[in-house]
């Protein structure tokens, strides 16, 4: 691979799922969803919409609620249950900031936004993780009143969160098949 800045991000970008506890500045944030909104997307259409969360309660209040409902769920293994149960458990791992990303239509260009803003993260330093096992909360019964108090733009739809802050943590790269290819030339 060529190593230049951006293959190096991309090289050496992680999940995150542990953060200090300390809020992103003012500056980093604006970079990030400047970046995001510099994404590509079909017919310049930019379907997308970012919710940013800086609630430490609402983070809070989400993760009890989530916990709940997993607790209380008797097809759920006790393995799963024994990660929610654990003391200081949170949906965002911590994380002082969630980005909640949502597309009208297509997601396909949001999900591009949502790379952008990962990979700048990364050049900034901070850490993300995309956090989907959530929907399944939020999309439910139970999430409906989190759903309100996001404020999703009428007709777009929740895809993912991305958590942000400073890594407290660095994960080893996980495996990557690099066979997902073929050529026609
Ligand atoms: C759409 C999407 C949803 C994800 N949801 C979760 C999640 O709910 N919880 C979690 O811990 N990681 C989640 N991840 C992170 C993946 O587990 C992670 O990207 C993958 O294991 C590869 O590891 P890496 O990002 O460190 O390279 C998600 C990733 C994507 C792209």
């Amino acid at each position: 691979m060529i190593d230049n800045e951006l293959t190096r991000i991309i090289k050496e970008r992680r999940s995150i799922r542990k953060y200090r506890n300390e809020q992103i500045t003012e500056e980093q944030l604006q970079t990030l969803l400047e970046c995001g909104f510099l994404a590509p997307s079909g017919g310049n259409s930019q379907n997308w919409h970012v919710t940013v969360v800086q609630s430490k309660d609402f983070i809070d209040r989400l993760s009890a609620a989530n916990r709940e409902q997993v607790l209380a769920d008797k097809e759920l293994p006790q393995a799963i249950k024994d990660r929610f149960s654990q003391s200081g458990y949170s949906v965002a791992f911590g994380a002082p900031t969630v980005l909640f990303i949502s597309a009208k239509g297509s997601d396909v260009n949001a999900c591009f936004l949502a790379e952008h803003i990962v990979l700048a993260a990364e050049s900034l330093g901070l850490g993300t993780c995309y956090i989907g096992g959530i929907m399944g909360f939020l999309k439910g019964e139970d999430g409906k009143g989190f759903v309100e108090e996001l404020g999703v733009p009428e007709g777009y739809e929740l895809l993912y969160g991305i958590t942000v802050g400073i890594p407290d943590e660095r994960p080893e790269p996980k495996p990557r098949d690099y066979t997902k290819v073929n050529y026609l030339r």
